[in-house]
């Protein structure tokens, strides 16, 4: 595909190589990774936030697009991982990686961009999306594309996508990721 022949950027790769040393098989694939460096440079003063940073590809795509003046932070639960991810960014007084729940992340919110990949997505839906700045992207990413209305999941209404997708404060679409995969994108009114 043509996205793969792109330049990937040196942090993709160290993450990447990370993910392999530990065995770590979540992170994010390049089209989503695309889609948050497009995300991230959209705000270019702003505050971007990542749950679940696993070895940090997701981060280092967000950081391909961070603007000089906006700030990224991440928070992953596995001590190793948030430690190896921290090493990448160990350079960037912009970028923190935080260990410890997701919640650590409500400090810094509002968010300007919050990619929600670990935490809060399933478990506390209504704040993730309180968290978000007026204005504010919300990516998720790992839904299976379906062609009804309301989408389903294994036969199942998907009543996570439907939240997140007619939630009254958000303007929200799916896009296809691979003809196998799709991401919400959500803008908080
Ligand atoms: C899908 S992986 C993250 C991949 C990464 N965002 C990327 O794009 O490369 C999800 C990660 O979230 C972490 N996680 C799950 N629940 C969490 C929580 N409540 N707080 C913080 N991290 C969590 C997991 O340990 C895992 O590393």
């Amino acid at each position: 595909m043509i996205v793969e022949e792109r330049a990937t950027s040196a942090r993709v790769v160290a993450a990447g190589r990370i993910a392999a040393e530990l065995g770590f098989g979540k992170s994010c694939i390049p089209e989503v990774g695309r889609l948050l460096g497009a995300a991230a440079a959209s705000k270019p003063d702003g505050v971007v936030a990542e749950s679940g940073t696993g070895s940090g590809v997701g981060t280092a795509w967000l950081h391909s697009g961070l603007g000089a003046g906006a700030r990224l932070v991440t928070v992953e639960r596995d001590a190793e991982l948030a430690r190896r991810a921290a090493g990448v960014f160990a350079d960037d007084a912009r970028v923190e990686v935080l260990h410890g729940d997701w919640r650590l992340l409500e400090r810094h919110a509002p968010f300007d961009v919050f990619f929600c990949d670990g935490g809060g997505k399933r478990d506390d839906a209504e704040r993730v999306v309180t968290l978000l700045a007026p204005g504010g992207l919300l990516i998720m990413d790992d839904f299976t594309p379906s062609s009804d209305w309301p989408p389903r999941f294994e036969g199942e209404v998907d009543a996570l996508r439907l939240f997140y997708l007619t939630h009254p404060d958000l303007a929200a679409t799916e896009v296809l990721t691979t003809p196998a995969s799709s991401a919400v994108v959500a803008t908080r009114r």
